[in-house]
C-alpha cells in the first residue's frame, strides 16, 4: 500500500493529540526562550545608546543593566534545557506508545505477513522508523517553531530600530535561504546514501554472524572479509563527503555572515559618521545579522528531519493498517472438543495460483493415531497448518467435532491442539520456563511429569542446573534431538485434546525414538494423534497412515494393507528399509 506523506503524518495525530498540555507548555516556552534570546542585542543597544554614549553617561545603570543581561541569558539557558527535556520526554513516550502498538499489531498478524515481509524489514520498523518520528516530535517541531519565531522577532527588533536597515539586511534573508537550500539538498543526498550503505553494512555482518560455522566449514572467511571491505568503503567514501559538505557548509554560512557584516560597517560606518542613526543601533544590526544564520539553517535543516519522518510514518502506518486475514469469528461459546477431525474437500495455496494442497478428504475420529507420510513438499505440514489456522484454506472447510474450525475462537482452538513443530524455537530464559512458556502459574512438578513422559527429564537432570538451565538464544547449547525432547515436553505440558508431531522424531537416536514411541503410546490415551514422520518407523503402529503426494492423498490404511498394495508407501518403505541400495 503507498500513502502520500501527508496521510502518513496524520495518521500520528491521535499520539500526539494525548500530549496537548505538554507540547502547550513546549509552545509557550519556544516563543518567551526565543523572545529572550532575540531581545538581547536590542538590550546592548539601548545600554550603549543612552547610558555610555550619551552627555550623561551613568555608570550605574550600565551596571544594572549588564546585570540583567546576564540574568537573562540564565534565564534562557534555563529555559530551554528545560524545553528540551520536556520535548524529549513528550517524543519518547509517543515513540514507546508507537513501538508498543506496532508489537501488539504484528503480534496479530497472520503467519502469511511473515512469509513476505523479512524480520530486518519489521525489525527495522519498531525500531529505526520510531526514532525517525522521535525526532520529527522533537526536533522538527521544536527548531522549526523556534526558527520561524526566532526570524519574525529578530525583524521586528529590527524594525523597531530602523526600518531602512532592515531592509538592506532582508536582501540577504533569499541569498541565505538559497545557499542553504541547496547544500542542505547535497547533504541529503549523500545522507541517504550513506544511511543505506550502513544498513548493508549490517546486513552482511548479521548474515555472517549467523553463517559462522558454515563460513568456516567452507573456508570463506577471506572472501567474506574482502565483501565486507566493499561495503565499508563505501560507508567510508560516503561518510567522508557528508564530513565536506557539512563543513561546507558551515564554511559558507560563516562567510556569508561575514560578508553582511562587512557590508553593514560600510553602510552604516558611514550613517554612524553622518549622525543618521547611533551607534548602538549599528552594534545591534550586526549582531542580527550574524543571527540570521541560525534560524534559517534551524528550518532548512528539519527538511531532512520530514524527509524521514514521512517516509518513516508511511511504513508504519502501512504496518497498523495490515489486516490479519485469519480473523476471529468465533462466536466464543464454550467449547470443549472431543477430537473429531473431518477435512472436506480442502484445497490450499500460499500464494494465488500455486495450489499446494488439491482437494483433500479425510475424517479422523476421536483417539485415532494417524501418520502422515510422503516426499518433502508433498504438502504435511501446510495440512497441519491449515487445521491450527495459522492460513486459512482456499476453498473447503475444515470440521473439529462437527465445527467449521474458522467459527472456534483461536484461543480456544490452540488450546486445544498442541504441535511439536519441525522447527523447535526456544527462547532465551531458563529450560523450565522454556517448557511451561513463561507460564510460571505452572507447577514445576507437571512440567518434570511431562519431561519424564517424553523422556527429556534424564538429559536435563544430567545438565548443571538441571531445570534451571539458563538457554542461550534459540537454545544454540543444546543438540538439535534435545530440543526436539524440549519441544515435545512443552506441548504435553498444556494437555492438548489433539496432539500433532511434525517430524518430532526426525533428529533423535535409535535408542530416544524408541522412548518417544514408547512416549507416543503412552500420550496417545484418550488423545487424538497425528504423526508426521519420514522414519516410517515411527508412524507403522499408527491406526491408519496417510500418504500425501504432491498435494492430494495418494494411498490410506493401515501399515499391513499399504505395504501390501505395493504403491508409493512401498516404495517409501523399500528404501528406508535398504538405504544401502540406493547408494550408487
Ligand atoms: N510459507 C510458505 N509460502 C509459500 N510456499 C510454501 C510455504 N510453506 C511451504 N510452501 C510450499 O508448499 C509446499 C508444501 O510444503 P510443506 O511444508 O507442506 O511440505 P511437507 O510435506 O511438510 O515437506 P517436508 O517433509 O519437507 O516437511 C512446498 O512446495 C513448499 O515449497
Ligand atoms: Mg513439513
Amino acid at each position: 500500500m503507498k500513502h502520500t506523506g501527508a496521510t502518513g503524518l496524520r495518521h500520528l495525530l491521535p499520539y500526539l493529540r494525548q500530549h496537548r498540555a505538554r507540547l502547550g507548555i513546549v509552545f509557550l516556552l519556544v516563543v518567551v526562550a526565543s523572545f529572550i534570546d532575540q531581545a538581547q542585542p536590542y538590550l546592548i543597544r539601548d545600554a550603549i545608546d543612552k547610558h555610555i554614549l550619551t552627555a550623561r553617561p551613568d555608570l550605574g545603570v550600565v551596571a544594572w543593566m549588564s546585570l540583567g543581561y546576564l540574568a537573562l541569558v540564565l534565564l534562557s539557558f534555563v529555559l530551554t534545557y528545560y524545553l528540551e527535556l520536556l520535548l524529549q520526554r513528550t517524543g519518547q513516550s509517543i515513540v514507546r506508545e508507537i513501538r508498543a502498538d506496532l508489537l501488539r499489531h504484528i503480534q496479530g498478524l497472520s503467519l502469511r505477513y511473515f512469509d513476505t515481509n523479512s524480520s530486518g524489514r519489521i525489525i527495522t520498523n519498531v525500531v529505526s522508523d520510531t526514532e525517525a518520528l522521535n525526532n520529527f516530535f522533537t526536533d522538527f517541531l521544536s527548531n522549526t517553531l523556534r526558527g520561524c519565531i526566532s526570524l519574525t522577532l529578530i525583524i521586528f527588533f529590527m524594525l523597531r530600530m530602523d526600518v531602512r536597515f532592515t531592509c538592506y539586511s532582508l536582501l540577504m534573508v533569499p541569498v541565505i535561504g538559497t545557499v542553504s537550500y541547496f547544500i542542505r539538498f547535497f547533504l541529503r543526498k549523500v545522507n541517504q546514501e550513506m544511511r543505506h550503505r550502513l544498513s548493508a553494512a549490517i546486513a552482511f555482518l548479521a548474515e555472517t554472524l549467523s553463517g559462522m560455522a558454515v563460513i568456516q566449514v567452507f573456508d570463506r572467511e577471506k572472501k567474506q572479509q574482502e565483501d565486507f571491505d566493499v561495503c565499508n568503503r563505501a560507508l567510508l567514501e560516503s561518510t567522508i563527503k557528508e564530513t565536506h559538505l557539512n563543513f561546507a557548509y558551515f564554511l559558507v554560512a560563516e562567510t556569508l555572515g561575514d560578508l553582511g557584516v562587512a557590508a553593514l560597517i560600510w553602510f552604516g560606518g558611514g550613517a554612524v559618521i553622518r549622525g543618521s542613526v547611533t551607534f548602538g543601533v549599528l552594534f545591534a544590526f550586526i549582531t542580527y545579522i550574524r543571527r540570521f544564520f541560525q534560524p534559517i539553517n534551524q528550518i532548512t535543516q528539519q527538511l531532512n528531519v520530514l524527509q524521514s519522518a514521512v517516509i518513516a510514518s508511511d511504513r508504519i502506518t502501512a504496518t497498523l493498517r495490515e489486516t490479519p486475514d485469519i480473523c476471529e469469528e468465533g462466536a466464543g461459546q464454550p467449547f470443549v472438543a472431543s477430537g473429531r477431525i473431518v477435512f472436506e474437500g480442502v484445497h490450499f495455496a500460499y500464494r494465488p495460483g500455486q495450489p499446494v494442497l488439491h482437494g483433500i478428504d479425510l475424517v479422523i475420529e476421536p483417539g485415532q493415531r494417524v501418520g502422515f507420510v510422503g516426499p518433502s513438499g508433498a504438502g504435511k505440514t501446510s495440512l497441519i497448518n491449515l487445521l491450527a489456522r495459522f492460513y486459512d484454506v482456499t476453498d473447503g472447510v475444515i470440521r473439529l467435532d462437527g465445527r467449521d474450525v474458522r467459527s472456534i475462537p483461536l484461543k480456544v482452538l490452540r488450546e486445544t491442539i498442541g504441535i511439536v513443530q519441525q522447527d523447535v524455537t526456544l527462547f532465551s530464559g531458563s529450560l523450565i520456563d522454556n517448557i511451561r512458556f513463561f507460564r510460571t502459574e505452572i507447577p514445576e512438578a507437571r512440567v518434570v511429569e511431562a519431561c519424564t513422559l517424553v523422556g527429556a527429564d534424564e538429559f536435563i537432570r544430567r545438565l548443571p542446573q538441571g531445570y534451571q538451565t539458563p538457554l542461550s538464544e534459540r537454545g544454540s547449547t543444546l543438540s538439535f534431538g534435545e530440543r526436539q525432547l524440549l519441544s515435545f515436553a512443552r506441548a504435553m505440558t498444556f494437555n492438548p485434546k489433539i496432539l500433532i508431531l511434525d517430524e518430532a522424531t526426525a533428529s533423535l537416536d535409535s535408542v530416544s525414538e524408541a522412548i518417544l514411541q514408547r512416549a507416543i503410546g503412552r500420550v496417545a490415551n484418550g488423545r487424538t494423534l497425528l504423526v508426521i514422520a519420514h522414519r516410517l518407523s515411527t508412524v507403522r503402529q499408527m491406526d491408519f497412515i496417510v500418504v500425501l503426494d504432491h498435494g492430494r492423498i495418494a494411498e490410506r490404511g493401515p501399515h499391513e494393507k499399504l505395504l501390501a498394495q505395493g504403491g508409493i508407501y512401498h516404495r517409501l518403505h523399500r528404501a528406508s528399509a535398504l538405504p544401502v541400495a540406493l547408494a550408487p
